[in-house]
């Protein structure tokens, strides 16, 4: 069964001079137990896919679709409804997060506050949860922890306390948006296996740019270029047998396929051209592909592309 349906979600942001089509017609089922990467470019549209989610969308934006979770559609429900959702059954780890720890509040107390607000536990028992969850994430003195504050700790130490906060509740769902993002080497592989083990029976939305971390983490992918889906599959399926130009291009521009970057650029949200979006960077573009947009077809059952190489 479904714990998350996005069904035809499209996000749109007006300014005063350009309509910017940051997602566009977006399908995912995300089953309970599930690790799904959405992979992709920086600007494809990944943020705001799982701000959407999260019922985070910024004002402006222009809405269009539906996020189905229990009985709720994310994007129509109110505001009150959405909080007692949010942080409690389908937590966050935001993208560049470890500097926006709340300087003056001690570890143990952000950690706890989710607990407090969702009033799952009283105060006390929710400090001593959130010193067992320190614990959990590799802290080694937590209750010691848990009474400093985020500067005292590293990027990498910070990132596994907003694992800790992500978690505190039991989420029926964790969106993790480049949680290893300038991290160095080393510490992101212990944060990328500290993950692992956390989600281990918890459903994942992984947003990330990095088919390693996709990789590691993930048991299936959906591939998004210029705000759209343009392929997804399990992830052996996906990697073994890329079947997007995109796709194929994204891993050959791997660092072991020899690093072969895809030419151009991926096109504005704000222009968008009326075929194609990956058109004019397809090494197997047709002139059919620079009129006709592709729609996401299935191939196999757990197998769907946006290329008319597939009709
Ligand atoms: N609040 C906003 N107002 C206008 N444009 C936005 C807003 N948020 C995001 N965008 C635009 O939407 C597109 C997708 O952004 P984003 O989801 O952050 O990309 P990604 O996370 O894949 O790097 C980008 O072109 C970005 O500039
Ligand atoms: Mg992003």
């Amino acid at each position: 069964m479904n714990l998350i349906s996005i069904e035809d979600l499209s996000v749109r942001f007006s300014t005063r001079s350009e309509c910017i089509r940051a997602v566009e017609t977006v399908n995912l089922d995300i089953a309970r137990g599930d690790h799904v990467a959405l992979i992709g470019e920086s600007g494809c549209g990944k943020t705001v896919l799982g701000m959407a989610v999260m019922g985070l969308l910024p004002k402006n934006a222009r809405i269009g679709g539906a996020v189905r979770y229990r009985e709720h559609d994310i994007l129509q429900a109110a505001e009150p409804d959405i909080q007692r959702i949010r942080g409690k059954e389908i937590a966050m780890i935001m993208q560049n997060s470890a500097n926006t720890l709340n300087p003056v509040k001690t570890v143990g107390s952000q950690i706890a506050e989710p607990l407090l607000i969702h009033q799952i536990l009283p105060a006390k028992a929710a400090h001593a949860e959130a010193v067992r969850l320190l614990a959990a994430m590799g802290f080694d003195e937590p209750e010691r922890a848990a009474e400093r504050y985020p500067h005292e700790f590293s990027g990498g130490m910070r990132e596994r306390i907003l694992v800790a906060i992500a978690l505190a509740c039991q989420p029926d769902i964790v969106i993790a948006d480049e949680p290893t993002s300038g991290l160095d080497a080393g510490v992101k592989s212990q944060i990328l296996v500290l993950i692992k083990q956390q989600m281990a029976d918890r459903t994942l939305f992984l947003i990330t740019h990095d088919m390693g971390t996709a990789y590691f983490l993930c048991t299936r992918i959906a591939v998004m270029y210029a705000g759209e889906i343009v392929e997804i599959g399990p992830t052996h399926d996906l990697l073994s047998m890329p079947m997007h130009p995109y796709t194929q291009g994204l891993l050959a521009s791997l660092p072991s396929a020899g690093l072969h970057p895809i030419p151009g650029m991926s096109p504005s949200p704000a222009y968008l051209p009326e075929g194609c979006r990956f058109c004019a960077r397809c090494p197997a573009a047709t002139d059919r592909c620079s009129t006709r947009h592709p729609p996401l077809n299935d191939v196999s059952g757990t197998r769907q592309v946006r290329c008319f190489c597939y009709d």
